[in-house]
């Protein structure tokens, strides 16, 4: 089924910056067409600084849906909501918003559970496993607070700078004070490892964590999806783990997506 744009259509946008590289219009497309819905999803580049009136001017149009929000307006996005899901409020960061019915913005961040549906969808349990979680930039606060949701037996954090670290583990202690949350330490002794940094994009990047150490037997994921086959996966699929790709997570993002974006 194609899309057919009428004077009905409800429109929706990403908006990043810069846009050329983004394929979430064509996913959800495809999405919309799919399941017959008048609805349409462009990509819109706006530079930081033109945010917040793009924002208000959206606010006025009547046959606006909704929003997916990436790089590098996630954090500024949060500003602009009338209202934010816990999730969204506790990492300072939406990558989603919808209009509702009256006109107010509502944001979530979708990320983490869309990383949690990919490593769902592939068999893998939250509950009960150890997790080190290395990364405390956007994705991977959004994969601690998805991941410490589904009770799992501890989390480990790592991370190249400590004042994030030590951030990120503040604000996964106040938002999930049932979950046991460390700082650093040794990989071993985790049933999974999850990369949540940019490690992995530049051929000559080192590997974010020694695979070497990493326990038999253990999940190891990435969320890095360029290229898809990253180093880490690759070393950790040659010792035997089982390597997780990191187009799990956006393909898990997708369907989250879709239902928040059109919900009634
Ligand atoms: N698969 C998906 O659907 C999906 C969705 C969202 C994001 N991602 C990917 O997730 C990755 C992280 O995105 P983000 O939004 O979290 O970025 P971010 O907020 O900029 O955080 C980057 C993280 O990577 C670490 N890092 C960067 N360069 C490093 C280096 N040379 N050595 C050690 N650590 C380094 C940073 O450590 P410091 O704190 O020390 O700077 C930080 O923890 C990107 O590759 C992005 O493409 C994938």
């Amino acid at each position: 089924m194609t899309l057919a744009i009428s004077g009905t259509t409800r429109l929706f946008a990403i908006v990043a910056h810069p846009a050329h590289h983004v394929r979430t219009p064509q996913a959800m497309n495809a999405r919309f067409a799919a399941a017959g819905l008048d609805a349409v999803m462009v990509a819109c580049d706006v530079a930081p600084e033109d945010l917040a009136g793009f924002v208000s001017g959206l606010r006025g149009v009547r046959n606006f849906g909704g929003l997916v929000v990436t790089v590098p307006h996630k954090s500024a996005m949060a500003a602009l909501c009338d209202r934010l899901s816990p999730r969204a409020e506790a990492a300072g960061a939406v990558n989603v918003l919808r209009r509702e019915a009256d006109g107010t913005l509502s944001g979530d961040l979708l990320d983490g559970e869309g990383f949690v549906a990919g490593l769902e969808a592939a068999g893998h349990a939250i509950a009960g496993r150890r997790i080190c979680l290395v990364g405390a930039g956007g994705a991977a606060s959004a994969i601690a607070l998805a991941l410490a949701a589904r009770g799992p037996a501890r989390i480990t954090l790592l991370n190249r700078s400590p004042d994030k670290l030590t951030a990120l583990a503040q604000r996964l202690s106040a938002h999930r004070p049932d979950v046991g949350i460390g700082i650093g330490g040794p990989v071993s002794g985790h049933d999974l490892v999850v990369n949540a940094t940019s490690l992995g994009l530049r051929p000559d990047d080192p590997l974010p964590v020694d695979v070497d150490a990493v326990d038999a037997g253990a999940v190891v994921a990435d969320v890095v999806m360029d290229p898809e086959r990253t180093e880490l996966l690759i070393r950790a699929a040659a010792r035997g783990l089982i390597a997780h790709p990191g187009r799990a997570m956006l393909e898990g993002q997708l369907s989250e997506m879709f239902a928040f974006l059109t919900r009634a």
